[in-house]
């Protein structure tokens, strides 16, 4: 069986997790498959009021990680995974799945995949976003507003009520689990440190 290796993408929200994936994604090309956490929310359109705050999007228990482990679990074993398809509008989950094939590089890119043993335990190398509050705070802002048709109030009180204390609780301790930490506010294409783990990811996998 052809060797699989798993690399997490761990951070706050907005530290730049997804930017990364897209960037590695680019770098390894067709030799790499992206399964993301947000996959795997679980239908809680029945309790969502908008932006009243009722749904803690933020913690843990929003997210399936026991069908996000079996999934990494069969992509390591080359095998094709069925993942879940959640509208962000409605926040439900879709009839349909999407197929996700197993490639030599799996990237894992999620907030909390570092805090959850049932992902963590199958990661072979993990990276960690690391950006200040303030930071990830202002591109929440931005990017909620201008994508995500949210209001400026609603952003804040759920990044102060939700976003930062799950980050508190479970993001930032489960940074000690990463085998490499990175700054979210440099240029990744022109960071020498990333290049080099790349380039020696590369090699290993024969690529
Ligand atoms: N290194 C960077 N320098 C400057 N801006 C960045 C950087 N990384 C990300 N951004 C910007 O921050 C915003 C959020 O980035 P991104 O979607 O990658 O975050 P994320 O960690 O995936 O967030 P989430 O967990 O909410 O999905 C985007 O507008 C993106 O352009
Ligand atoms: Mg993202």
């Amino acid at each position: 069986m052809e060797s699989v290796l798993v690399l997490g993408v761990a951070g706050g929200s907005c530290s730049g997790k997804t930017t990364l994936t897209h960037f590695l994604k680019k770098y390894f090309g067709d030799d790499a498959a992206v399964l993301a956490q947000d996959s795997f929310y679980i239908d809680q359109s029945h309790k969502f009021d908008c932006d009243g705050g009722s749904v803690n999007f933020d913690h843990p228990d929003s997210i399936d990680f026991s069908l996000m482990g079996q999934c990494v679990s069969y992509l390591k074993e080359s095998r094709e995974v069925s993942i879940p398809i959640y509208d962000f509008a409605t926040h439900k989950r879709s009839e349909e799945v999407q197929k996700v094939s197993s490639k030599k590089l799996v990237i894992i890119d999620g907030t909390l995949i570092l805090s959850q043993e049932k992902v963590r335990g199958k990661l072979d190398l993990s990276f960690f976003i690391d950006a200040p509050e303030n930071v990830r705070f202002q591109r929440r802002l931005e990017r909620d507003t201008k994508e995500r048709g949210r209001t400026e109030q609603g952003v804040k009180d759920q990044f102060y009520k939700q976003v930062k204390p799950m980050h508190d609780e479970w993001v930032e301790p489960s940074k000690t689990h990463a085998t490499h930490i990175f700054p979210g506010t440099i240029d990744f294409s022109a960071s020498s440190d990333l290049q080099a783990i790349l380039e020696k990811i590369k090699k290993d996998l024969l690529l």
